[in-house]
């Protein structure tokens, strides 16, 4: 009989120091998560030092709790898992010395895992039953990607962002409209008071018309050029309708490419991840779109769709059945790309 394969993951990439003990990929037994959010929405944004030294802080503490959910010790585990990139280089080195140190002190291998195949995985967590192949839209506050699943760690990006990353543009509006950060979960929530079609905001328009890819650069900018327009004329301006048409704006792009995607490839189901993937008009959306188009929409709970170990738990898994375990000379890679070892 196969025994089980207990990870210990590690996820330090932003600004959450989590840790998460997930069996044979699937099956998540503890899952904590140390958010940061409330230091760093006093400077209305990231401050990467103060997210290294905040890691450092509490990661044993993150880890020890991690252990004591799942009412494990170290010795009961198999492998540790950890996110080596992309995200922000000190944070990062945070996470992969402590797992370093710890596959090397217990002697068990050591699996990177890169933080967008994270984020995809989720899925596999949510959905026992999935596998590849899949199209899978990945749309978080650093990367919005479209990309085909073949196999297991066999990705092949059909569409990518060419400016501010899908969560970006949500953070940014948000703070132009007074909402704070982060911006997505308030613009969600107060989009559902406005009317989606009160403004029309552009949507980028590529000369080459099988291009799968993204700018919301455009939008932004139509939106601050909104707000100071009404603010020059001295004319009220509603926030809930600014939210809810922006939004509106920034799903269809989402869902038209995510479509076009699954046609392409001829795939009849797709996977959405990354916190966006919480938004309740995207879910709404391609849940619609898909059900037109004969395609399954997949999405994980929003605990596995923000930034969380057990995603990393999950990818380290599939690594590992693949055989792709790291060295002690693994370290952190800030712009590490998909598919990319
Ligand atoms: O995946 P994530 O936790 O971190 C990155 O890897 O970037 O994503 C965070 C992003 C933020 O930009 C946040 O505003 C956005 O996800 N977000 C949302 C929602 N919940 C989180 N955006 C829109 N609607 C939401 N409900
Ligand atoms: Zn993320």
């Amino acid at each position: 009989m196969n025994k089980d394969i207990k990870i210990l993951s590690i996820e330090t990439s932003c600004d959450e120091t989590a840790a998460a003990i997930v069996i044979n990929g699937r099956k998540v037994i503890s899952n904590v998560i140390a958010s940061q959010i409330d230091i760093h929405t006093k400077f209305g944004g990231v401050v990467p030092e103060v997210a290294s030294r905040k890691h450092i802080e509490a990661i044993s503490v993150v880890v020890e709790e991690a252990l004591n959910e799942a009412n494990l010790t170290l010795e009961d585990i198999d492998a540790v898992g950890v996110t080596y990139g992309p995200g922000l280089v000190g944070a990062l080195l945070v996470g992969v010395q402590y797992a370093k140190s710890l596959a090397y002190s217990l002697d068990i291998p050591l699996i990177g895992v890169n933080h967008i195949e994270g984020h995809i995985s989720a899925n596999f967590i949510q959905h026992k039953n999935l596998e590849p192949p899949f199209v899978c839209l990945v749309v978080s506050g650093g990367h919005t990607f479209i990309v085909y699943m073949k196999e297991h760690g066999e990705f092949e990006v059909l569409g990518q962002t060419r400016d501010d990353a899908a969560g970006e543009a949500f953070d940014k509006v948000a703070r132009a409209i007074g909402l704070g950060y982060p911006g997505g979960p308030k613009i969600d929530r107060i989009s559902k008071e406005g009317n989606p079609l009160a403004i029309s905001f552009p949507r980028a328009n590529f000369h080459d018309k099988d291009c799968l890819d993204f700018s919301f650069s455009g939008i932004k900018s139509a939106v601050l050029n909104y707000l100071n327009k009404m603010n020059m004329k001295g004319e009220d301006i509603n926030e809930a309708d600014v939210a809810a048409s922006f939004q509106k704006a920034v799903v269809d792009v989402l869902v038209d490419n995510a479509m076009a995607a699954c046609k392409r490839k001829q795939v009849d189901k797709i996977a959405i991840a990354g916190g966006v993937a919480s938004n309740s008009c995207l879910r709404q959306t391609m849940i619609e779109e898909g059900a037109k188009r004969g395609i399954k929409v997949l999405f994980p709970e929003p605990i596995l769709c923000t930034d969380n170990a057990a995603m990393i738990g999950s990818a380290a898994y599939y690594e590992l059945l693949r055989g792709k375990k790291s060295n002690l000379e693994l370290n952190a890679i800030p712009n590490l790309k998909l598919g990319e070892r």
